[in-house]
């Protein structure tokens, strides 16, 4: 069975003195449950805004809360005003960093190419990368899902090797479902799953392919959490909205828990 990840993408929400109430509130409502938690089947993940990055990570030390961040730039240093490099995620203590979201891509700009630029940077730094993909509502009743699917991920994984696929994670998110408290079905979800895998498996190996995170993401919460975890091809989880509120966090991580105790029962 494939290691369930459970990640929080804040965006653009509290700022360093809600980072820290946050944080420790989260941590003190794991300890009921914290035993449970096999880290080798189930990885938890924090993204708050840059800001927060270095408290988060004095706080979440020693517990089993790893720490990503929500973009980066694609150089190490240098004259881009406003950027962040990598080196600098790293020492502040970011082990992930999402890549490509639809809201980069919206509001931002951000191309296939830019993004493919990203990754590379990324392993090359040693970090996980993220790495979202997704279709728009009109290329859905269109149709085209899988092919906006397979476009997105050839371009993104352009130049990568094996080896590179086996430190990534991707997460199917269509934008359709962000934010909008419409999901997609666990069924709906789960083909498109299939067919990530089945792309990565052309471009590389099935072995590569069988060991990929693939992570939903599109109003994830609480409801839905069970369903969703329990297909084939769902790993995990990156949550928005849910992820902000302490209470539906948290029970989104039980409820990976449960699936993943259940499992090892079977
Ligand atoms: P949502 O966001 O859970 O609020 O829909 C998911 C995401 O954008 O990663």
């Amino acid at each position: 069975m494939r290691k369930k990840l459970i990640i929080g993408n804040w965006k653009m929400n509290k700022d360093v003195h809600e980072t820290v109430t946050f944080v420790n509130d989260i941590i003190a409502r794991m300890n009921d449950f914290k035993l449970l938690i096999d880290n080798n089947r189930i990885g938890i993940v924090i993204c708050p805004p840059f800001v927060s990055l270095f408290v988060a990570n004095e706080i979440i030390k020693g517990t089993q809360i790893k720490l990503g961040a929500q973009n980066v730039y694609h150089l190490d240093e240098g004259a881009y005003t406003g950027e962040i490099s990598l080196k600098m995620l790293k020492s502040v203590g970011c082990e992930y960093v999402i890549l490509g979201h639809s809201e980069r891509r919206q509001y931002f700009q951000e191309t296939n190419d830019l993004i493919n630029l990203k990754v590379k940077q990324t392993l090359i730094n040693n970090l996980i990368p993220i790495i979202c993909v997704g279709e728009t509502l009109s290329e859905r009743e269109l149709g085209v899902t899988d092919r906006v699917i397979t476009t997105q991920i050839n371009a993104i994984l352009s130049g990568l090797n094996e080896k590179d696929i086996e430190k990534i994670v991707i997460a199917y998110e269509p934008v359709w479902a962000i934010g909008t408290g419409k999901n997609a079905s666990p069924e709906q979800a789960n083909q498109v799953h299939i067919h990530i895998r089945n792309v990565i498996s052309t471009l590389f190996t099935l072995e590569v392919a069988e060991k990929l995170i693939i992570l939903y993401g599109g109003s994830v919460n609480v409801q839905n959490a069970n369903e969703l975890l329990s297909q084939s091809d769902i790993d995990g989880f990156l949550v928005g909205g849910a992820s902000i509120k302490g209470e539906s966090f948290i029970n989104i991580i039980r409820t990976a828990i449960e699936v993943v105790n259940n499992y090892k029962k079977m």
